[in-house]
C-alpha cells in the first residue's frame, strides 16, 4: 500500500483524475494528504469535497528553499508519506529533499520531454511550432523536468491552436497517463533502469 501525498499549486484537475483512479479502481494507494505552495489555490477545495486532507505550506514563511524543502520533506514523513505524486506544484525540489524520496516522486508535464521542460511548456511547444506535442510522465530527479519517462501520450498540434486549446487537448490525456502511471507504480510495475523504466507485464 503506498502512501502519497499529491503536491499542487493550482486548479488541481490532475490531482482529482488521481483521487477518483484510487476510488474508481480500488488501487493499493491511501491518499495521506494535499499540500499546496499557493494560498486559496483551487486545489485545497477540490480536495476537501474529495474528503482528503488537504494543507498549505506557504514559501514566504521560510528564509529560503532549502528551509522550505526541508519543512516538507518532514511534514510528509510525519504524516508517513512514502510516495508523492507533483500535480501542477509550480516548485523546483531541491536536491535534498528528491535524495528522500528517491524513486519515489512522479511528475506530470504538459510536453513530450525532453522537450520544452520548465514553465509554459504549451506556449513554448507553440513558439517552436512542432506538429506534434503532448504530455509526459516521469520520475523526478535533481533536474528540471528530467527525470526517467514512465509514459508519454501524444495530440496533434493544429494551425489556428491556441495556448488554451493545445492545453485542453493536452490535459484530456494527462488524465489517463498519470492515474495509469500511478497504477503501475502501486502494483509494483515499473523497474527503472538507469534511464529507462520498464513496464512489467
Ligand atoms: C497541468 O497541465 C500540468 O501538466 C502542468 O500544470 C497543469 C496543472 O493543472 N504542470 C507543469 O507545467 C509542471 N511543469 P491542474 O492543476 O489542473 O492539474
Amino acid at each position: 500500500m503506498l502512501n502519497l501525498a499529491i503536491l499542487a499549486s493550482g486548479r488541481g484537475s490532475n490531482m482529482v483524475s488521481l483521487v477518483e483512479a484510487v476510488k474508481k479502481k480500488d488501487l493499493p494507494v491511501k491518499i495521506v494528504a494535499v499540500v499546496t505552495n499557493k494560498i486559496g489555490a483551487p486545489c485545497l477545495d477540490k480536495a476537501d469535497s474529495l474528503g482528503i486532507p488537504s494543507y498549505c505550506l506557504l514559501p514566504k514563511d521560510f528564509s529560503s528553499r532549502f528551509e522550505y524543502d526541508q519543512a516538507l520533506a518532514e511534514f510528509l514523513l510525519e504524516k508517513g508519506v512514502d510516495t508523492i505524486c507533483l500535480a501542477g506544484f509550480m516548485w523546483l525540489l531541491g536536491a535534498e529533499f528528491v535524495s528522500r524520496f528517491r524513486g519515489r516522486i512522479l511528475n506530470i508535464h504538459p510536453s513530450l520531454l525532453p522537450a520544452f521542460p520548465g514553465l509554459e511548456a504549451q506556449k513554448q511547444a507553440l513558439s517552436y511550432g512542432v506538429k506534434i506535442s503532448g504530455c509526459t510522465v516521469h520520475f523526478v530527479d535533481e533536474g528540471l523536468d528530467s527525470g526517467p519517462i514512465i509514459l508519454q501520450e501524444t495530440v496533434p498540434v493544429l494551425t489556428f491552436d491556441t495556448v488554451e486549446s493545445l492545453s485542453e487537448r493536452i490535459l484530456v490525456k494527462e488524465h489517463e497517463i498519470y492515474p495509469r502511471a500511478l497504477e503501475l507504480l502501486a502494483l509494483g510495475k515499473l523497474k527503472v533502469f538507469g534511464r529507462q523504466v520498464e513496464i512489467m507485464k
